[in-house]
């Protein structure tokens, strides 16, 4: 093993099933120590449990690995920092996994299930990584990884809010990425597809056992490594596929002064061709076309 992770503290949240489980006890088999955050509830975020968490630290105590137990919800994510911190002293690797769901179509979508997501996904991911932050920047080192989804690239039929909210933890990814950098701190997101207990509602058991998490595992082991190729970018992973996903931009087309919404409709082909795409990898590169016609004189901020 050359990728080790000998004196390093990685929290993993979610920990205590499925893709949260593997990530920590990979992270651990590499020299980690590891702080296995576990709310232990249901999928639909329902209930308790301290055992959850406590179990997969016996597992990886079994296999002479280092970790500790905390069961607060993300919500509350300076609680796992500080039991990072209380135990080990440092933290080098958040990776926020904690997920539940509550699918429902759009029509029938209660405020309950809305907010409960957000919680979960984005605001807990926002939590844990916003008190990680001040103590990888003075350590001048960190990596974070974010767990998104297809749902929120594509969208998916009866999952608005979890769509929302994982699409959320991107922009999210994607600005920490930008803030980080100077300090040595990078952020990479994945859309994983496994086997998991959130998934065995909807996928059969041949394909549940086909998608196992430890197939997804190595690329968030990786994002976590001092070696991280990468920052700000996107993967989609499953059954040991491996592949990046990155925006795409069309050439556009400009029209001089103010122009009516005859000649938009007539110049649409244009605006919607991709033919020479570009891909542009943040605000100063999407928005080059609006610069062009700013011109010289007038440059503009990044926002
Ligand atoms: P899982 O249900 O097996 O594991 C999620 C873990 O998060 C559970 O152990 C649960 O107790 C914990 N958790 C839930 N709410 C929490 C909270 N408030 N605080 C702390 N822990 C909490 O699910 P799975 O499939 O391993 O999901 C992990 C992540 O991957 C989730 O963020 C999920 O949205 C995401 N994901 C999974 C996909 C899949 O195909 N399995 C597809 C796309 C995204």
């Amino acid at each position: 093993m050359s990728l080790r992770f000998d004196g390093r503290v990685v929290i993993v949240t979610g920990a205590g099933n499925g893709l949260g489980r593997s990530h920590a006890r990979e992270f651990a088999r590499r020299g980690a120590k590891v702080v296995v955050n576990d709310l232990g509830g249901g999928i639909a975020g329902d209930g308790a449990s301290t055992t959850v968490a406590q179990a997969v630290v016996d597992e990886i105590k079994a296999l002479g690995g280092e970790a500790v137990a905390n069961t607060d919800s993300v919500e509350a994510g300076d609680k796992i920092v500080q039991t990072a911190m209380d135990a080990y002293g440092r933290i080098d690797v958040v990776v926020n996994n904690a997920g539940i769901l509550r699918d429902a179509s759009f029509q029938k979508m209660a405020d309950a299930d809305w907010d409960v997501i957000y919680r979960v996904h984005l605001f807990g991911s926002y939590k844990v990584s916003r008190a990680a932050w001040p103590h990888m920047r003075a350590a001048g080192y960190g990596r974070i990884v974010m767990t998104t989804s297809v749902a929120g690239i594509y969208g998916n039929f009866g999952q608005a809010n979890y769509s929302a909210a994982k699409l959320g933890i991107f922009g999210l990814a994607q600005t920490l990425a930008a803030e980080g950098a100077s300090k040595n701190i990078l952020c990479n997101t994945i859309a994983p597809t496994a086997g998991s207990r959130l998934t065995a509602t909807v996928l059969p058991k041949e394909m549940l056992e086909a998608l196992k998490p430890e197939y997804v595992t190595p690329v968030a082991v990786l994002l976590g490594h001092e070696s991280c190729p990468e920052n700000g970018k996107l993967f989609e992973v499953g059954g040991g596929w491996v592949s990046q996903t990155r925006w795409e931009q069309t050439q556009g087309v400009f029209f001089q002064d103010e122009y009516a919404v005859e000649d938009l409709q007539k110049k649409w082909g244009d605006v919607t061709n991709f033919e020479n795409s570009r891909h542009a990898t943040k605000v100063t590169e999407s928005k080059s076309g609006i610069q062009e016609r700013l011109g010289k004189g007038m440059v503009l901020s990044p926002q």
